[in-house]
């Protein structure tokens, strides 16, 4: 191709997240701050995510692209086990990924750099086939990321003998505040190989991103970027929530499990500021039903105002009568528009799973955090949430592993009525503060993703 033609272009970017709700998120908002600041995207997922989300997609300048996991007519839930899955992922993704590269090398847009999700380590070697530079992207908090890095590194004792854990630029943890996959060696081996397998090849990646912002973690971002061209680009969220330049946006990302319930605010808007309890365990939760019930009656017995979003496939564990009889005080939705829900002055607390994106958009808008982590990352992300950045209450587990409804209605009371719940408030818009200087013009993660746009514009 002429050279000459080729300079004058915007350079292509191919960006690829896992086909998972929490890692498309803050891959499609990193794509949108890429196309800002000039460069061309190519947004690539499965077949059976582009076939859920085609509806309701709006992607502005975003081209769109697939590869196959091997389950085109159903995604994961058509596999037999997730274990499955995975292998037929990590047999087909390569091939057709390398099928897609090649047709965009021979178009008149070859791509300039591959952004990959590190759960799909191989496209490392695929990329590099083609000699195309390649961007890690890591869609957890780097504290995680040290962790799992010491796992995959083995300088962790693996199972855990000490109870307590020291690792560079994190504070002393208890075994219990890591990922189960590595304080229950042994128990999830699936996970255990997608997460420390992310850094395969990291020290050889031209850069690696992490969703967070520097001055959320600059102990152990300092850390790792000894070892890696390591460079925070977050808080990876719809920007018009974060930078003042984008207040006109509409983006609120796109969702895989349908229509957003325009109901939430409505319903917010009749409600007085700071009354009502958001509660939301993500897209992957798998709660008991014993958990559930106690959640229901933990936000009764507190008699605040509620939305409650359960799945549609979460939705048989729930009684009608209590459904029926919280009427008048909550709204229980199959999904929302989760920003415009906290961002809404009514909102006043949420009860979540810390999901590290949930995480940073509690943080991101400055709102206070019941912390009731389930599994993987968000034990870690609990702890940083409570004893790090005190943006919020831990819910406590009873000796079953249930939450009950009084320690609910407790850390309600907390938060939404007490002394301990202003000082959380004024922490959470302290960093609410940061993050947005973060993205906004000059700050640590937009000086980060200008760079990385102009070097591979010279
Ligand atoms: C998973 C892991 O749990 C998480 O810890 C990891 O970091 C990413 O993958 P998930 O469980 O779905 O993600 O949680 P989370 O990271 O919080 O992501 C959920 C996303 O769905 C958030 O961006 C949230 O805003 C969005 N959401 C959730 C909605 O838009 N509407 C809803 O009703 C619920």
């Amino acid at each position: 191709m002429d050279k000459q033609k080729r300079e004058n272009q915007a350079p292509h970017i191919l960006v690829l997240p896992y086909p998972q709700q929490g890692h498309i998120n803050p891959m499609l908002q990193f794509a949108k701050r890429l196309i800002q600041n000039g460069a061309k995207v190519t947004l690539v997922n499965t077949i059976s995510i582009w076939n859920k989300i085609n509806n309701n997609i709006d992607l502005n300048s975003i081209e769109i692209e697939s590869i196959s996991d091997g389950y085109d007519n159903g995604g994961p839930s058509s596999a037999e086990s997730m274990d499955a899955y995975k292998d037929k992922f990590w047999k087909v993704g390569p091939k057709t990924l390398s099928q897609l590269l090649d047709k965009l090398q021979s178009s008149n847009k070859p791509v300039d750099c591959v952004v990959y999700d590190a759960f799909l380590h191989w496209t490392f070697d695929v990329s590099k086939s083609f000699g195309i530079p390649v961007a890690v992207f890591l869609t957890q908090a780097c504290s995680v990321n040290t962790i799992n890095f010491h796992a995959f590194k083995g300088w962790l004792d693996l199972p855990l003998l000490e109870t307590e854990i020291v690792l560079p630029g994190l504070p002393k943890l208890d075994a219990s505040d890591l990922p189960p996959f590595l304080n229950q060696y042994g128990t999830y081996p699936r996970s255990f190989d997608i997460l420390t397998n992310q850094f395969l090849n990291i020290d050889q990646a031209d850069w690696v991103f992490v969703n967070t912002f520097y001055e959320l973690e600059p102990k152990v971002v300092d850390w790792l970027a000894k070892k890696w061209r390591l460079k925070t680009i977050g808080p990876c969220v719809p920007s018009m929530f974060l930078d003042k330049r984008l207040q006109n946006d509409k983006d609120y990302g796109i969702s895989i499990f349908g229509p957003n319930s325009e109901t939430c605010i409505k319903w917010l808007d009749n409600k007085p500021k700071n009354s009502v309890v958001y509660v939301s365990f993500g897209s992957l939760s798998d709660l008991s039903v014993d958990q559930t019930k106690e959640i229901a009656y933990g936000l009764r017995d507190s008699g605040v105002y509620f939305i409650w979003v359960i799945r549609d496939s979460e939705k048989h564990k729930i009684s009608i009568e209590f459904m029926e009889s919280s009427f008048e005080k909550g709204l229980i939705v199959n999904w929302c528009p989760q920003l415009q829900v906290l961002q809404h002055e009514a909102v006043g607390c949420f009860v979540t799973h810390c999901g590290w994106n949930s995480t940073m958009e509690a943080l991101s808008v400055g709102v206070s955090v019941i912390a009731m982590p389930l599994w993987t990352d968000q034990i870690t992300n609990a702890k940083f949430i409570v004893d790090v950045w005190k943006i919020g209450v831990k819910a406590v587990k009873d000796e079953k592993e249930v939450v009950r409804r009084e320690t609910i209605k407790d850390c309600i009371k907390i938060i939404m009525e007490t002394e301990k719940g202003n000082e959380i408030k004024k922490n959470v818009i302290k960093w609410k503060n940061l993050a947005e200087k973060s993205v906004d013009e000059g700050g640590s993660s937009d000086k980060n993703i200008v760079e990385f746009v102009n070097e591979l514009t010279l």
